[in-house]
């Protein structure tokens, strides 16, 4: 009998890339474990899952377009991934798949490494996917959430889904309502010279960025010269890793450090091509 089993975990999307399995595998090396996380390009949500149960795979991240596409083909889903909509994380145990979002779990522990959320009154801009799974988060942990987006429908079935205030466009932000500002829209992705909330900043909000690319956004190094405390979208991005890490290894806490120091030297690599 061999001491350990190598293990399989992966990534279904509809281009591989290559952050996810830098960060997963710099974490399996550091714990000691003989997991191998690799990134699926797949053209079908059901013959993915049905890959999973085939092949075994311990573990399987989810990205746009299927994290709902997933959904009818598990055996059991979250009750906080079926309160938000989508799947970001399958976890097979046995032979049986649930769905989680750990999306959500990622940026409240990102966010609550910086401050309290409870009470506070706090702005998300952008009403898509990761918007609604932190405004979940955002409201189950006892803020006063109010939703800005660009398309009004889009923004308005967001606050009425989860029981928040629509605040308007973008543009009608107003910092002095808010002590707590995230940019959940992808503006500012892979344009560094783009900040969804210009001019619109004040030294007393705590600003966090789910964009991860660059690593530190205009709109984060415009908050910190001003006196904010920013919380980067990489630290979101390695967060919601460590949930799902922490769900197919069972170790209590991933190595939150040794994965952080991966997907930078990813970021930058990817940057300069
Ligand atoms: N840090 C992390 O862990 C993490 C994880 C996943 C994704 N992300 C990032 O999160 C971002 C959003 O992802 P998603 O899946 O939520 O995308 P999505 O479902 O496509 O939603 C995009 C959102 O951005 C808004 N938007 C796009 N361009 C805009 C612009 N120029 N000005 C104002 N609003 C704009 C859209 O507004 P409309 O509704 O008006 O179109 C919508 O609200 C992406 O950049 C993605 O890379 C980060």
């Amino acid at each position: 009998m061999p001491k350990s089993i190598p293990v399989l975990c992966g990534s279904i999307t509809v281009e591989p890339y290559s952050f996810g399995v830098k960060i997963h595998n710099a974490a399996y090396r550091f714990l000691g474990l003989d997991y191998t996380y690799v990134c699926f390009g797949v053209g079908s949500a059901e013959l993915a899952v049905q890959a999973i149960r085939t092949l075994g795979i311990r573990g399987m991240s989810v990205s746009m377009p299927y994290k709902q596409a997933v959904m009818p083909f598990l055996d059991q889903i979250d009750e906080a991934a079926l309160s938000i909509g989508a799947v970001n994380t399958i976890n097979n145990l046995g032979g049986s798949l649930t769905g989680y979002n750990t999306d959500y779990v990622g940026a409240i522990r990102a966010l609550e490494e910086t401050t309290d959320i409870s009470g506070k009154e706090l702005a998300i801009l952008g009403a898509g996917g990761v918007a609604r799974a932190i405004a979940y988060g955002a409201k189950r942990e006892g803020a006063k959430v109010t939703i800005f987006n660009r398309s009004r429908a889009r923004g308005t079935a967001l606050a009425d889904a989860f029981g928040l205030k629509f605040g308007g466009s973008v543009d009608d932000f107003r910092a002095n309502d808010f002590s707590i500002l995230i940019n959940a829209t992808s503006a500012g992705f892979r344009a560094p010279e783009v900040n969804p909330a210009e001019g619109k900043l004040a030294s007393h909000l705590v600003v966090m960025d789910v964009v991860f690319i660059p690593a530190a956004t205009k709109l984060i190094r415009e908050a910190k010269a001003l006196g904010c405390k920013t919380v980067n979208g990489t630290r979101m991005l390695i967060h919601q890793a460590c949930g799902q890490i922490e769900l197919y290894t069972g170790c209590k806490r991933a190595p939150y450090q040794v994965m952080e120091q991966a997907l930078l030297d990813e970021i930058e690599k990817t940057s300069r091509c």
